[in-house]
């Protein structure tokens, strides 16, 4: 006999589980069917952001940086340090600890807040007057019905054609994010986030890091000022970037070579000890059974939804990377909890223009809303304002003044229409850029505020007093 619930969830990462914790709030009956394990076999709650995405790319940048740290950083303060090595061994078991922390930790907010947590692969049996019917596989073939269900089944590397994955020289995010010693020479497929982060990973280990981008510009999402300064720092930490490179075929064997086309288009081979590709991320749902029950797709293979996460099929709702709109964590989980308010019968609110980006490279890149570039296309007019790190108090007792913070706004309202960061926790001083963006705020709202001194929100107040050409402190 099948177990009944309210709302059953297929897929335990950012989105799911948070969907799933917020329809429990909403007392609905709720399960969340998983299906991710450990290499030991064992059930890991949270998905690629926990397991192999987010949460360990964080730990390794911040071990990465601290060995950087102190074998350039630290002398300059006083610090003297003899002998520096890395164990990679240690920082890899540090990160897995990390992960482990976050699956208990997911595990133990599902038991408060009483979620059944099924481990298998959820699949769609069919629907009836009763509601969904999905089957587990893997988890004792268990039957549940649902009256509604989320299907948050999130993402997967997308693989180079000619390259295919074999994770021991050609690595996807997840072996990237687990290489036994540092290789001498790694080569990166993707100039984008992952490749970026990963990138910065094992170039502060110490190897020869060449990125390889088949798009003829640099970073072309993000604002133009921000991308050209940090090719720049990149470039000058070591990264070699090479844009305009189509890849052919990449051969591994004791090693790989990879053979390109140049942005002259001139045939060229290189060869790599590890190869990342990191070249986006296609949506999963494979397993699903979708067809059996008319679940429909758009034409990139994305769950077809409106803006409120509504799928073709009545009661069933889909979120998060397997969705459109960008493949973030905190994308999923705000969709999430809309989701399950609706279900409820409540409100649910996304806003797709505050949802801020980071890049956890060092200087941070982080953003919100427009670039110049959207709103020149879009004929906005309006203004900017800069301020540079360097001229932060803050930055310069930390040592770390690379970068600026830019402020965009209507040239006729004031209205912040996008805020720009590269530069020393750009991640977290762009909370207060979302806040200021949700509550309609001009530059002039920031301008009036008062910032702690000395903080690197002090950047944020003087690029808002930019925009009116009145810096106080440059
Ligand atoms: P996922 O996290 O992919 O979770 C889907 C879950 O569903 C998985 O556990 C999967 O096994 C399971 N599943 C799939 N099919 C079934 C089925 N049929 N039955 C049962 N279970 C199923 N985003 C950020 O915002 N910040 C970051 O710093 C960041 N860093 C990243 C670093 C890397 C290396 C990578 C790869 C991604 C990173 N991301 C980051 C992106 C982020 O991980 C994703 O946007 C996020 O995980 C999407 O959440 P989701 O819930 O939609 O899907
Ligand atoms: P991405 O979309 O960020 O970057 C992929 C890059 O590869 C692009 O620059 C693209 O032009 C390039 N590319 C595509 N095909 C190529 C080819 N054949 N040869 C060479 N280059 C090619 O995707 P990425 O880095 O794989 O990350 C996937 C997603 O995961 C991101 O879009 C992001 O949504 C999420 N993520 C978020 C992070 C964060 O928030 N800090 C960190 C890591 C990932």
């Amino acid at each position: 006999m099948s177990k009944s619930f309210d709302v059953v969830v297929i897929g335990g990462g950012p989105g799911g589980y948070i969907a799933a914790i917020r329809a429990a709030q909403l007392d609905l009956q709720t399960a969340c069917v998983d299906d991710w394990k450990t290499p030991a076999g064992k059930p890991a709650l949270g998905g690629t952001c926990t397991n192999v995405g987010c949460i360990p790319s964080k730990a390794l940048l911040q071990s990465s940086e601290n060995y950087e740290h102190a074998g350039h950083g630290f002398a300059e303060h006083g610090v003297q340090i003899k002998g520096l090595a890395i164990d990679v061994a240690q920082m890899l078991r540090r990160k897995e600890k990390v992960v482990q922390q976050n699956n208990d930790g997911i595990l133990y907010l599902f038991r408060k807040n009483k979620v059944r947590f099924f481990h298998g692969r959820g699949s769609f049996v069919r629907g009836g007057a009763n509601g969904w019917e999905i089957r587990i596989e893997g988890g004792g073939d268990e039957r549940l019905t649902a009256r509604h269900v989320i299907v948050a089944t999130g993402s997967n590397p997308r693989a180079l054609p000619g390259a295919a994955f074999d994770n021991k020289f050609i690595l996807d995010n997840d072996s990237a994010l687990a290489i036994p010693e540092v290789p001498k020479r790694l080569g990166v497929v993707g100039a984008g986030v992952i490749g970026l982060e990963m990138g910065s990973v094992w170039r502060r280990l110490g190897s020869e890091v060449t990125i390889l981008e088949v798009l003829p510009v640099f970073l072309g999402a993000v604002d133009e000022q921000v991308a050209k300064e940090a090719f720049k720092v990149f470039t000058k930490q070591g990264l070699a970037i090479h844009t305009g490179v189509n890849i052919t075929r990449a051969t591994p064997g004791r090693n790989v070579v990879v053979e390109y086309t140049d942005s002259a288009g001139k045939p060229g081979n290189v060869t790599f000890d590890k190869l990342i590709v990191a070249i986006g991320r296609v949506p999963n749902t494979s397993g699903l059974d979708a067809e059996a029950v008319g679940l429909k797709l758009d034409e990139r293979g994305f769950i077809a939804v409106d803006e409120a996460c509504r799928t073709n099929l009545p009661n069933v709702w889909a979120i998060g990377d397997v969705v459109r709109g960008p493949m973030l964590a905190h994308k999923a989980e705000e969709e999430g909890v809309a989701v399950a308010q609706r279900i409820a019968g409540q409100h649910g609110h996304v806003d797709f223009n505050t949802v801020p980006w980071v890049i956890y490279t060092s200087p941070e890149i982080a953003w919100v809303g427009k670039t110049e570039q959207q709103l020149t296309a879009e004929g906005v007019a309006y203004r900017t304002g800069t301020f540079p790190f360097m001229a932060n108090g803050r930055a310069r007792a930390l040592g770390d003044t690379t970068g600026f913070v830019k402020m965009i706004a209507d040239a006729g309202t004031d209205r912040i229409l996008g805020v720009h960061i590269i530069g020393p926790m750009a991640s977290e001083l762009i909370a207060e850029a979302v806040v200021a963006m949700e509550f309609g705020a001009a530059a002039e709202d920031i301008a009036l505020i008062c910032h702690a001194h000395p903080s690197l929100s002090e950047a944020m107040k003087e690029a808002a007093l930019a925009v009116d050409k009145r810096t106080l402190n440059l």
